[in-house]
């Protein structure tokens, strides 16, 4: 089968598109016939081996870490779906793959795609719509009424988060560039900051939850303007130790991380500040749930660019730029 994959960690020159095996379904999986698959950020820091330190695999390693598409055939212990069912999921994080032809998904980790949009589109969903969702309703216990500062409110995760925020009843502020505002604003945001010309920490102050995309000076600022009580959810600063220790990574990985987060964490503390670091995790019943609100209208992926398999390399150096508006598509 065509898949884009990389032999070694490295720039975007190392991610080669080829023929590998077809993967072999176990007991619990689903063989996917892939529609597309979406790219997420974590799928160049892979290619770079900016994580590797926290996620090991073997090579050749095939991108992708989302998709959409139709079961081909199932394991013998999957009762939920069969064979022309069409699903969504995010893949295993140990267990990627999904810039091919076909891939693997466990039986737990899949959702039936919505109905009411393309197949193809739907691959957008899975990992940015379950951060959002993560981030906002477990982490942040988002309520009606309370006020969310969501970064990047134009980007993958950020679109997908206004929709969420304010279906959820909270009043929502957003960081984008100008270009992006109205576009924000129709998404869901009841105020817009452009972070180039305004520093949101002059003009917000007691935010309740913050959902950080930045990392850097942008978190410690964003924990400046929160309330004490309220939550401060990074997915871009380096894991914290303890989510690193439940993952099962030891020391001195620990410890180095412990030193890189000492300063978000030491600034939560003093200000008694809920600071978490998320690293999203699949999870089907969840993703059912997007899905419904996906057909019933509350939820809308707004696609950025769609690119055949063969381009991946140009998909991915799209999104690296840093400037997508909603999400980008491979199509094998
Ligand atoms: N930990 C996890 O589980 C997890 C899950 C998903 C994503 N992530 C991470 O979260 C980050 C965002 O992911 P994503 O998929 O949403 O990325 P993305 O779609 O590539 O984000 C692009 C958006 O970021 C905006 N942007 C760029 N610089 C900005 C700034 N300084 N302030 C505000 N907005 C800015 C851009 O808007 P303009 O064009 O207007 O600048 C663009 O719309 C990445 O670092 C990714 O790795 C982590």
């Amino acid at each position: 089968m065509l898949a884009a994959y990389i032999n070694r960690y490295g720039g975007p020159a190392v991610l080669q598109v080829g023929d590998l095996p077809e993967p072999k379904p176990g007991p619990s999986d689903l063989l996917v016939d892939v529609a597309a698959a979406s790219v997420n950020p974590i799928d160049f820091k892979l290619r770079d081996g900016k994580v590797k330190a926290v996620l090991k695999f073997a090579f050749p390693l095939i991108l992708g870490n989302d998709l959409s598409g139709t079961v081909r055939a199932v394991g013998a212990n999957v009762r939920r779906f069969k064979a022309g069912d069409r699903i969504v999921a995010r893949l295993d994080k140990a267990r990627i793959g999904a810039f091919a032809e076909r891939a693997l998904v466990a039986d737990a980790d899949a959702a039936f795609a919505p109905t009411s949009i393309d197949l193809v589109d739907a691959a957008a969903l899975p990992l940015a719509g379950l951060t959002a969702w993560q981030a906002l309703f477990e982490m942040g216990q988002l309520q009606a009424g309370q006020s969310i500062l969501i970064h990047a409110g134009a980007g993958g995760v950020g679109h997908f988060a206004l929709q969420l925020a304010r279906w959820k009843g909270a009043r929502v502020i957003t960081t984008a560039s100008a270009k992006n505002r109205e576009h924000c604003l129709a998404l869901g945001a009841d105020e817009v900051i452009d972070y180039r010309s305004t520093r949101f920490d002059q003009a917000l102050a007691d935010v309740d939850v913050v959902l950080d995309t930045q990392g850097g000076d942008t978190l410690l600022r964003s924990i400046a303007i929160t309330r004490a009580g309220g939550h401060v959810i990074s997915i871009t600063a380096p894991p914290t130790p303890e989510v690193a220790r439940a993952w099962g990574v030891k020391p001195p990985v620990t410890w180095i991380l412990g030193f890189l987060t000492r300063r978000e964490r030491a600034a939560a503390r003093a200000r008694g500040i809920n600071y978490h670091y998320l690293f999203m995790r699949p999870d089907g019943a969840q993703l059912a749930e997007l899905v419904s609100l996906v057909d019933s209208g509350v939820l809308k992926p707004s696609i950025d660019r769609r690119y055949p398999l063969l381009q991946a390399a140009a998909a991915l150096a799209h999104v690296e730029a840093g400037h997508a508006v909603g999400k980008v598509l491979v199509l094998p």
